[in-house]
C-alpha cells in the first residue's frame, strides 16, 4: 500500500529506528528492494532521481512501483523524488503517483549552483505548499554536500564545483535549520556534514574533520521534532570494493559512510538514510564475476538474477541493522 514519508518518518521516530531510502532506476533494483523489505518485513521508501526518471520514462517507471505495491500488498511503500531541482519536477512527480518529493533548493535550479539561502526558503516554501495541498510529503536541504576534506561542494553531475567552498557552506548551521523549518514547513530535513555522493567520499575512515556527525546532534538538539535526512550515505563496503577489482574492475581505495556513524545519526533524530552507490556496486561485483567466470554467458538473466541478488542482501542487512525489522 502507498504511505506518505511523513506517515513512515513519523512511525520511525516514535520507534526509534532509520529507514534506508534506495534509489531506482529499473526491475531489478525494485524487487530487490521488496524481497528484502518482505523478508524483514520492513517498511520501503523507494526514491528515483531526475536522471532515473529520465532512464526509465516516467510512465514506466510509475507503473513499475504500482506493480512492487501490488506484489506486497502488506508492506507500505514511499515512492519519493530524489532531488527535485524545482517546482515542476515536484508537480510531475505528484502527477506520476510519487507521495514524496525532495525539493533540493540548496542548489538552483541547473542544479549546479549553490543557490541563496533566501532562494532555498521561497522556492521550497512554494513547493511545500503545492505538495502538501496534495497530500504529499516534502524533503527539504539546507547547507550543499560536499567534501569537507577537500572544500569541493558537488554539482549534480557527481562534478565538484568551480573554486572551493568553505566550511559554513559546507556544514549545515543549526540556527538556519530552526529558521527554515518554521518557514518552510517541510517534512524532513536533509543537512549537509561532510558526506558526498557515490563512492569516492573520504580517502581515509573518517573521523570528526570530514564527518562532522556533531552538527546532527546539534540540529537535533535545536529540532527534536524534525525528522533529519543523511544524503549521500553508502558505506561503500570494502568485500564490495575487492569483488569489484577482483573480477577486472579499477575503483582506487576509497572510504564511506560506517554504519556505525549511521546508527549515531538515528540516535539524534536521522529518520531517512539515502543509498544509492552501495546498491551500484554491489550490482556490479556480481556482474563481473559472472562475465568473468563465464565468457561465453549472454543471457542477461545470467548475470541479472545474481545482481538483484546481491542488491537483495545488502538492502536486508541495512533494513536490519538500521532497526527497521518488523515495523511494516
Ligand atoms: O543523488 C544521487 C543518487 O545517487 C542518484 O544518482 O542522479 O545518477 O540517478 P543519479
Ligand atoms: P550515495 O551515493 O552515498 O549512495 O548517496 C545517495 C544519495 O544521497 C541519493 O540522494
Ligand atoms: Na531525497
Ligand atoms: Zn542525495
Amino acid at each position: 500500500a502507498r504511505i506518505t514519508l511523513r506517515q513512515l518518518l513519523d512511525h520511525a521516530a516514535e520507534n526509534d529506528y532509520g529507514l534506508p531510502a534506495y534509489n531506482i532506476n529499473n526491475m531489478e533494483q525494485g524487487l530487490a528492494i521488496m524481497e528484502a523489505a518482505h523478508e524483514v518485513n520492513a517498511p520501503v521508501i523507494i526514491q528515483a532521481s531526475r536522471g532515473a526518471r529520465s532512464y526509465a520514462n516516467d510512465i514506466v517507471l510509475a507503473k513499475l512501483i504500482d506493480a512492487l505495491a501490488e506484489l506486497y500488498p502488506n508492506i507500505p511503500v514511499c515512492m519519493h523524488q530524489d532531488h527535485g531541482n524545482g517546482a515542476a519536477t515536484c508537480a510531475t512527480a505528484i502527477q506520476y503517483g510519487f507521495t514524496s518529493v525532495m525539493m533540493d533548493g540548496s542548489l538552483e535550479e541547473d542544479a549546479k549552483t549553490p543557490a541563496s539561502y533566501e532562494y532555498n526558503v521561497d522556492v521550497t516554501r512554494r513547493v511545500t505548499e503545492m505538495a502538501h495541498s496534495c497530500g504529499v510529503s516534502v524533503e527539504g536541504e539546507l547547507g550543499v554536500l560536499g567534501s569537507l576534506e577537500t572544500g569541493m561542494g558537488e554539482a549534480e553531475d557527481g562534478h565538484g564545483f568551480e573554486g572551493k567552498l568553505d566550511h559554513s557552506q559546507l556544514l549545515t548551521d543549526p540556527d538556519q535549520a530552526v529558521d527554515f523549518v518554521a518557514a518552510t514547513k517541510v517534512d524532513a530535513l536533509a543537512i549537509a556534514m561532510g558526506t558526498s555522493h557515490g563512492a569516492y567520499k573520504f580517502t581515509r575512515k573518517p573521523d570528526g574533520d570530514v564527518l562532522a556527525m556533531n552538527v546532527i546532534e546539534e540540529i537535533h538538539r535545536r529540532l527534536p521534532n524534525t525528522h533529519l535526512v543523511m544524503h549521500g550515505s553508502s558505506s561503500v563496503p570494502q568485500d564490495l570494493q575487492d569483488i569489484i577489482n577482483a573480477y577486472g574492475g579499477q575503483m582506487p581505495q576509497t572510504w564511506g559512510v560506517p554504519v556505525e556513524e549511521i546508527l549515531r545519526g538515528i540516535k539524534h533524530g536521522v529518520r531517512k538514510v539515502n543509498i544509492d552507490t552501495d546498491n551500484r556496486m554491489a550490482i556490479t561485483g556480481a556482474i563481473r564475476k559472472v562475465l568473468v567466470e563465464k565468457p561465453g554467458e549472454f543471457d542477461p538473466r545470467a548475470y541479472l538474477k545474481p545482481a538483484k541478488e546481491a542488491m537483495r542482501k545488502l538492502c536486508k542487512e541495512r533494513y536490519q541493522q538500521f532497526g527497521c525489522e518488523g515495523m511494516a
